[in-house]
């Protein structure tokens, strides 16, 4: 087998065979196959798609890349989460807590932030000594003790994804539903989930712009989650503008505390009850989402289940101190006004220059290896269908840097004013079960 051969063959719009994917998969992985060829393979996967076969085939040839986590010990059908990715996106840190506040082991496996999209390991990360490079005997005791952990990928868990991920973030090859679906669903499944609920992000703030596409993807992860016997469910949920106010790390952990207090905002409020609901019922706690949905949000309004995100951050080594204080998380020198040039109402919001803006503040990372800066981020003081008039602060930058000029107009350019008062949006678009 030549991969020449297999690129040409798929630039013609051919299906790619189980031994020819796990060709490229392995001989990627071992680095016989060089970052060229499989660039080019990876564009010809964006323009040309895969069939579904083909797709389960590229999720088995990563799983089969690393070790596969056994969590067999833990009692209870697993259940986790995955986000394809967005701006302002805290619902992990909310979730967590909350399902595991009702019985149901959580294993969440998460990332760190990619391109304009932020990353739960970070986030938590902004919290002093918040530890994520748990092993697996400290997940399996963590989640029998308490119903809860929360790991980075470890080394040896799809490293072919790993490999992978990386180049097609400086490749433009990550907007390809089998390529997302594979890599997606390749992690949750080798890192033990039982069960699954995707929250598939659909916006100017996604790798998903439109419905028709969030749909494709949704309905490809669900197959391939039901193929491998793993109860999955996809919930459609918008991303045309950041989730909540705060975009960052510290300043997104604040905002979901004030979520588990029963003040958070309606938007990340409702999308975090909603895939908690879900998870809750595939668990096993609730027969129907309804039920859970009500129960888990009366726990929210409440305000107590602040007290289970407290033992999550002590189990994991953290300075719970932040919970009942988060003015000791790390707090930006500057807070620099972003003033409306115009008048009328918030139109639109171009969502991935915002994710830009805070990752440029340092809040990401422009290299792998870059360093974070977590007080670095944005509060969006002024949301989709709010007026405006001239001078009215509409976002606010909190920043370590000098001179943020190019911020300002950056963040400034992203909020589309408009005349008339536009239509208002659903959080949740919709499920796929
Ligand atoms: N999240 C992932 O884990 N993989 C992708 O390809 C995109 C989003």
């Amino acid at each position: 087998m030549r991969m020449v051969d297999l690129i040409l063959k798929k630039k013609q719009g051919k299906e790619l065979t189980r031994a020819e994917v796990n060709f490229i998969v392995e001989g990627y992985t071992s680095g016989e196959i060089p970052d060229y060829q499989m660039s080019a393979l990876l564009m010809a996967i964006c323009c040309k798609g895969m069939k579904k076969e083909e797709t389960a085939n590229l999720t088995f040839a990563l799983i089969n890349s690393g070790e596969q986590v056994n969590l067999s010990e833990i009692k209870g059908i697993k259940v986790d989460k995955h986000s394809t990715g967005g701006v302002g996106d805290k619902v992990s840190l909310i979730v967590i807590p909350l399902v595991a506040s009702v019985g149901i082991p959580v294993v969440k496996m998460s990332g760190r932030g990619l391109g304009h999209t932020g990353g739960t390991i970070d986030k938590l990360e902004a919290i002093e000594g918040f530890k994520t490079n748990l092993s697996r005997e400290e997940i399996i005791h963590n989640v029998n003790a308490y119903k809860m952990a929360i790991a980075g990928q470890s080394a040896n868990l799809i490293p072919a994804d790993k490999k992978i991920y990386a180049l097609r973030d400086v490749t433009a090859t990550i907007d390809s539903v089998p390529l997302i679906a594979a890599s997606v669903m390749s992690k949750k499944i080798a890192a033990g989930a039982d069960a699954i609920v995707l929250d598939v992000k659909v916006g100017s703030g996604a790798f998903m712009k439109s419905l028709t596409e969030a749909r494709e993807l949704a309905q490809t992860m669900v197959d391939i989650g039901k193929s491998l016997n793993r109860k999955t469910i996809a919930v459609i949920t918008d991303m045309s503008q950041p989730l909540g106010h705060e975009v960052g790390n510290a300043n997104e952990v604040s905002e979901a505390l004030k979520v588990l207090q029963g003040r958070g905002p309606e938007d990340l409020t409702t999308v975090a009850l909603t895939i908690s609901s879900y998870m809750a019922v595939l668990g096993g706690a609730f027969k129907d989402f309804h039920k859970a949905y009500k129960e888990l949000e009366q726990i929210i309004n409440s305000g107590l289940v602040i007290n289970k995100f407290k033992q999550l951050v002590e189990i994991q080594g953290g300075n719970n101190e932040v919970i009942d204080d988060p003015g000791r998380l790390p707090q930006a020198k500057y807070h620099v006004k972003v003033e409306s040039y115009q008048e009328g109402y918030v139109g639109a919001i171009n969502t991935e220059a915002i994710g830009v803006s805070v990752m440029l503040l340092g809040a990401g990372r422009k290299r792998k290896d870059d360093l974070i800066d977590y007080s670095a981020g944005l509060t969006m003081v002024k949301k989709i269908g709010d007026k405006v008039k001239v001078g009215d602060t509409i976002c606010l930058i909190h920043t370590n840097l000098e001179n943020n000029k190019e911020s300002e107009n950056m963040v400034r350019s992203a909020y589309i004013i408009s005349d008339t008062e536009p239509t208002p949006m659903n959080y949740i678009h919709e499920v796929i079960e």
